[in-house]
Protein backbone atom coordinates (compact mmCIF):
# COMPACT_ATOMS: atom_id res chain seq x y z
CA UNK A 1 0.00 0.00 0.00
CA UNK A 2 1.49 3.37 -0.71
CA UNK A 3 0.92 5.17 2.19
CA UNK A 4 0.73 9.27 1.75
CA UNK A 5 1.90 11.94 4.41
CA UNK A 6 -0.56 14.14 5.86
CA UNK A 7 1.42 17.00 7.92
CA UNK A 8 -0.27 20.09 9.48
CA UNK A 9 2.85 22.77 9.80
CA UNK A 10 0.63 25.42 12.14
CA UNK A 11 3.60 27.51 12.09
CA UNK A 12 3.15 30.32 14.41
CA UNK A 13 -0.42 29.37 14.86
CA UNK A 14 -2.90 28.72 17.84
CA UNK A 15 -3.25 29.89 21.94
CA UNK A 16 -3.39 26.30 23.64
CA UNK A 17 -7.31 26.38 24.01
CA UNK A 18 -7.31 26.49 20.54
CA UNK A 19 -5.30 23.46 19.47
CA UNK A 20 -7.03 22.28 22.35
CA UNK A 21 -10.40 22.54 20.34
CA UNK A 22 -8.89 21.30 17.10
CA UNK A 23 -7.97 17.97 18.52
CA UNK A 24 -10.85 17.06 19.67
CA UNK A 25 -12.82 18.39 16.34
CA UNK A 26 -10.37 16.00 14.57
CA UNK A 27 -11.02 13.43 16.68
CA UNK A 28 -14.29 13.57 15.74
CA UNK A 29 -13.72 13.27 12.31
CA UNK A 30 -11.04 10.87 12.22
CA UNK A 31 -13.24 7.84 11.92
CA UNK A 32 -14.56 8.94 8.63
CA UNK A 33 -11.27 8.25 6.72
CA UNK A 34 -9.56 5.83 5.69
CA UNK A 35 -6.46 5.64 7.57
CA UNK A 36 -4.46 2.13 5.64
CA UNK A 37 -2.55 4.16 3.49
CA UNK A 38 -2.10 7.51 5.25
CA UNK A 39 -0.06 9.26 7.83
CA UNK A 40 -1.11 11.87 10.06
CA UNK A 41 1.64 14.14 11.09
CA UNK A 42 1.01 17.59 13.05
CA UNK A 43 3.20 19.84 14.00
CA UNK A 44 2.00 22.69 16.36
CA UNK A 45 3.79 25.22 18.03
CA UNK A 46 6.15 24.58 21.21
CA UNK A 47 3.53 25.58 24.01
CA UNK A 48 0.74 23.37 21.90
CA UNK A 49 2.75 20.47 21.85
CA UNK A 50 1.94 19.37 25.46
CA UNK A 51 -1.17 20.05 24.44
CA UNK A 52 -1.36 18.26 21.86
CA UNK A 53 0.77 15.20 22.67
CA UNK A 54 -1.51 14.33 26.08
CA UNK A 55 -4.73 14.06 23.89
CA UNK A 56 -2.94 11.86 21.43
CA UNK A 57 -1.78 9.67 23.73
CA UNK A 58 -5.28 9.62 26.28
CA UNK A 59 -7.23 9.20 23.18
CA UNK A 60 -5.08 6.37 21.93
CA UNK A 61 -5.34 8.26 18.16
CA UNK A 62 -3.63 7.56 14.87
CA UNK A 63 -1.93 10.88 14.80
CA UNK A 64 1.89 11.28 15.44
CA UNK A 65 3.69 14.71 16.05
CA UNK A 66 6.53 16.81 15.44
CA UNK A 67 7.93 20.28 15.66
CA UNK A 68 8.45 23.34 13.54
CA UNK A 69 12.31 23.62 14.48
CA UNK A 70 14.78 22.28 16.65
CA UNK A 71 18.26 23.92 18.18
CA UNK A 72 21.16 23.15 16.29
CA UNK A 73 22.87 22.41 19.76
CA UNK A 74 22.20 19.75 22.58
CA UNK A 75 20.83 20.84 26.04
CA UNK A 76 22.94 23.84 27.10
CA UNK A 77 23.46 26.98 27.68
CA UNK A 78 21.39 28.33 24.84
CA UNK A 79 18.94 30.77 25.34
CA UNK A 80 15.38 30.46 24.42
CA UNK A 81 16.80 26.99 22.43
CA UNK A 82 14.48 24.17 22.75
CA UNK A 83 16.65 21.09 22.20
CA UNK A 84 16.27 17.37 20.70
CA UNK A 85 15.84 15.57 23.66
CA UNK A 86 13.55 18.29 25.06
CA UNK A 87 11.60 17.20 22.11
CA UNK A 88 11.77 13.94 21.78
CA UNK A 89 9.60 13.79 25.20
CA UNK A 90 6.53 14.68 22.75
CA UNK A 91 6.84 14.57 19.45
CA UNK A 92 8.77 11.69 16.88
CA UNK A 93 9.03 14.69 13.85
CA UNK A 94 10.94 17.74 13.17
CA UNK A 95 10.42 19.99 10.07
CA UNK A 96 13.85 21.43 9.44
CA UNK A 97 15.12 24.18 7.17
CA UNK A 98 11.48 25.62 6.44
CA UNK A 99 12.36 28.91 3.93
CA UNK A 100 10.67 30.89 6.30
CA UNK A 101 13.34 29.72 8.78
CA UNK A 102 15.82 30.40 6.22
CA UNK A 103 14.05 34.08 5.31
CA UNK A 104 13.79 35.38 8.76
CA UNK A 105 15.66 34.17 11.03
CA UNK A 106 18.69 33.15 8.68
CA UNK A 107 19.01 29.71 9.00
CA UNK A 108 22.51 28.48 6.65
CA UNK A 109 23.36 25.26 5.50
CA UNK A 110 25.40 24.69 8.25
CA UNK A 111 22.55 25.29 10.59
CA UNK A 112 20.34 22.95 8.85
CA UNK A 113 23.19 20.37 8.92
CA UNK A 114 23.77 20.82 12.31
CA UNK A 115 19.79 20.36 13.15
CA UNK A 116 19.20 17.61 11.31
CA UNK A 117 22.12 15.66 13.55
CA UNK A 118 20.86 16.90 16.47
CA UNK A 119 17.43 15.31 15.52
CA UNK A 120 19.25 12.03 14.53
CA UNK A 121 21.13 11.90 17.78
CA UNK A 122 17.55 12.20 19.38
CA UNK A 123 16.30 9.66 17.13
CA UNK A 124 13.96 12.30 15.98
CA UNK A 125 12.93 11.81 12.44
CA UNK A 126 13.92 15.01 9.78
CA UNK A 127 11.37 16.22 7.74
CA UNK A 128 13.99 18.26 5.89
CA UNK A 129 12.23 21.16 3.70
CA UNK A 130 14.25 22.28 0.06
CA UNK A 131 13.64 25.11 -1.86
CA UNK A 132 14.36 23.55 -5.51
CA UNK A 133 16.04 20.52 -6.30
CA UNK A 134 19.54 22.25 -6.02
CA UNK A 135 19.32 22.34 -1.94
CA UNK A 136 21.97 20.92 0.05
CA UNK A 137 20.12 17.60 1.26
CA UNK A 138 22.08 16.09 4.49
CA UNK A 139 23.13 13.02 4.20
CA UNK A 140 20.54 9.83 5.27
CA UNK A 141 17.63 12.14 5.57
CA UNK A 142 15.08 10.21 5.08
CA UNK A 143 11.65 12.48 3.84
CA UNK A 144 12.36 16.01 2.18
CA UNK A 145 10.23 18.37 1.36
CA UNK A 146 9.53 20.58 -1.75
CA UNK A 147 8.76 23.67 -0.94
CA UNK A 148 9.16 26.62 -3.59
CA UNK A 149 8.55 30.09 -1.58
CA UNK A 150 6.47 31.38 -4.30
CA UNK A 151 3.31 28.70 -3.53
CA UNK A 152 4.14 28.79 0.01
CA UNK A 153 0.77 30.86 1.63
CA UNK A 154 0.34 32.45 -1.41
CA UNK A 155 -3.19 30.30 -2.83
CA UNK A 156 -0.79 29.78 -6.11
CA UNK A 157 0.65 25.77 -5.55
CA UNK A 158 3.21 25.00 -8.11
CA UNK A 159 2.54 23.29 -11.47
CA UNK A 160 2.28 18.99 -10.81
CA UNK A 161 4.51 19.25 -14.02
CA UNK A 162 6.86 21.20 -12.43
CA UNK A 163 7.04 19.12 -9.09
CA UNK A 164 7.28 16.23 -11.04
CA UNK A 165 11.02 17.32 -12.59
CA UNK A 166 11.77 18.25 -9.25
CA UNK A 167 10.98 15.68 -7.64
CA UNK A 168 12.63 13.47 -10.96
CA UNK A 169 15.87 15.42 -9.96
CA UNK A 170 15.33 14.65 -5.85
CA UNK A 171 14.46 11.26 -7.00
CA UNK A 172 18.29 10.79 -8.93
CA UNK A 173 19.99 12.50 -6.39
CA UNK A 174 18.09 10.36 -3.02
CA UNK A 175 16.38 7.84 -4.25
CA UNK A 176 16.01 5.90 -0.98
CA UNK A 177 13.86 9.56 0.42
CA UNK A 178 10.22 10.14 0.68
CA UNK A 179 9.64 13.13 -1.34
CA UNK A 180 6.90 15.51 -0.15
CA UNK A 181 5.57 19.00 -1.65
CA UNK A 182 4.25 21.51 -0.01
CA UNK A 183 2.84 25.31 -0.88
CA UNK A 184 -0.67 26.21 -1.14
CA UNK A 185 -2.51 22.98 -1.13
CA UNK A 186 -6.12 22.53 -0.21
CA UNK A 187 -8.91 20.67 -0.30
CA UNK A 188 -9.61 21.85 -4.26
CA UNK A 189 -6.24 21.79 -5.58
CA UNK A 190 -4.97 18.23 -3.57
CA UNK A 191 -6.01 15.70 -6.18
CA UNK A 192 -4.30 17.67 -8.90
CA UNK A 193 -1.24 16.21 -7.19
CA UNK A 194 -2.03 13.03 -6.60
CA UNK A 195 -0.46 11.26 -9.68
CA UNK A 196 2.71 13.18 -9.42
CA UNK A 197 5.28 10.75 -9.87
CA UNK A 198 7.77 9.57 -6.41
CA UNK A 199 4.63 12.23 -4.49
CA UNK A 200 4.53 10.81 -0.99
CA UNK A 201 2.35 12.93 0.56
CA UNK A 202 1.90 16.87 1.47
CA UNK A 203 2.96 19.48 4.17
CA UNK A 204 0.08 21.47 4.66
CA UNK A 205 0.30 24.99 6.17
CA UNK A 206 -2.91 26.96 6.17
CA UNK A 207 -5.27 24.69 5.13
CA UNK A 208 -4.17 22.55 7.98
CA UNK A 209 -5.72 25.35 10.49
CA UNK A 210 -9.15 24.13 10.61
CA UNK A 211 -10.40 20.62 11.23
CA UNK A 212 -12.96 20.26 9.25
CA UNK A 213 -10.61 21.43 6.29
CA UNK A 214 -7.63 19.45 6.97
CA UNK A 215 -9.80 16.03 7.34
CA UNK A 216 -11.64 17.41 4.23
CA UNK A 217 -8.82 17.05 2.18
CA UNK A 218 -7.61 13.90 3.26
CA UNK A 219 -11.03 12.86 2.83
CA UNK A 220 -10.54 13.21 -1.37
CA UNK A 221 -7.33 11.53 -1.38
P1 LIG B 1 0.79 26.77 2.93
O1 LIG B 1 2.17 26.48 3.70
O2 LIG B 1 0.08 25.45 2.80
O3 LIG B 1 0.06 27.74 3.81
O4 LIG B 1 1.16 27.35 1.61
C1 LIG B 1 2.91 25.35 3.43
C2 LIG B 1 4.14 25.34 4.31
O5 LIG B 1 4.81 26.37 4.39
O6 LIG B 1 4.44 24.34 4.97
Amino acid sequence: MDTKYFIANWKSHKSTQEAREFMWAFARLLPQLDLSDKKIIICPPYPSLTVCTEFVRANDLPIALGTQNISAFPAGAYTGEINGEQIKEFATYVVIGHSERKRYFHETPEDIRQKVDQAKVSGLIPILCVQNEDDTVVDGVGIIAFEPPSAIGSGKPDSPEDIEKVFGALHEKYPSSQLLYGGSINEENIKNFLAVKHLKGFLIGGASLDPQQFYQLMSVC
